[in-house]
């Protein structure tokens, strides 16, 4: 049996509740003929928009996930949402610690490691992203920023737990409208990094993680990083914005993941 593909989408802070649901829809028909056994299809849109995203298609066809998410149950924490809300919305992937959470936000590792656990207390999968900035590639420091951000955030991680656990290499560098796609080469060499660095933190349980691509994934470059031997599937910004398009990449690539050994 081939592996389970992940191929999915944040939608930052764009699309609305109208918007998102009508892509939701969309994205749901287009793809409904192609057996979820293998795909795993997810959408990660805004926080107001959840509930009606829970509603509008069921999670055997897309799942759903949270942009962020704060790591305490409730309490004095103005504007934060916290895993038992989302638990009551139905939500299935918290993302934690999207480069834009850690640049713009400014967000460390050790927040993105409280809320990687407590995602995980509460039964959710974590989606933790990890990358360097230009300045850490120039310095040749690619390696350590991933190891470190990968020893931090999944410090305390049970294993038994890991089956929940996704992780997205996304360069800062390659995010984004100014973003440069990193080639299929650099790309998945960092893949096979960020593996060794699961795989001394897990041993062989590791084997199970898988690790997505994401950084200016578009319709040209979408086929050859899915032939690499480390990526495990895609998460995608723009290109993947529009269901039309996002589905033409899911049938694009997911033959190609699919035939991978
Ligand atoms: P992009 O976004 O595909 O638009 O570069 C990727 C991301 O931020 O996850």
């Amino acid at each position: 049996m081939s592996k389970m593909v992940y191929l999915g989408s944040n939608l930052k802070m764009y699309k609305g509740v109208k918007d998102t649901v009508e892509f939701l829809t969309r994205l749901s028909d287009l793809t409904k003929d192609i057996d979820r056994s293998g795909l795993t299809l997810f959408i990660i849109p805004s926080y107001v928009t959840l509930e009606s995203a829970r509603k509008a298609v069921p999670n055997a066809s897309i799942l759903l996930g949270a942009q962020n998410m704060h790591w305490e149950e409730e309490g004095q924490f103005t504007g934060e949402i916290s895993p038992r809300m989302l638990q009551e919305i139905g939500i299935d992937i918290i993302e934690i610690g999207h480069s834009e959470r850690r640049h713009v936000m400014g967000e460390n590792d050790f927040d993105e490691n409280k809320k990687v656990l407590s995602a995980l207390n509460h039964g959710f999968k974590a989606l933790l992203c990890v990358g360097e900035t230009l300045q850490q590639k120039e310095l040749d420091l690619s390696d350590e920023t991933l190891s470190t951000q990968l020893k931090i955030g999944l410090s305390g991680v049970d294993k038994k737990d890991i089956g929940r656990l996704w992780i997205a290499y996304e360069p800062v560098w390659a995010i984004g409208v100014n973003g440069i796609p990193a080639s299929k080469e650099y790309a998945d060499e960092k893949h096979a990094v960020i593996k060794d660095v699961l795989c001394g933190l897990f041993g062989s349980d590791a084997d199970g993680i898988p690790v997505l691509y994401g950084g200016s994934v578009n319709p040209q470059n979408a086929e050859e990083l899915a032939e690499m031997p480390n990526i495990d599937g895609l998460f995608i910004g723009r290109s993947a914005w529009d269901a039309e398009g996002f589905n033409k990449i899911i049938r694009a690539t997911y033959p190609i993941f699919q035939k991978k050994p």
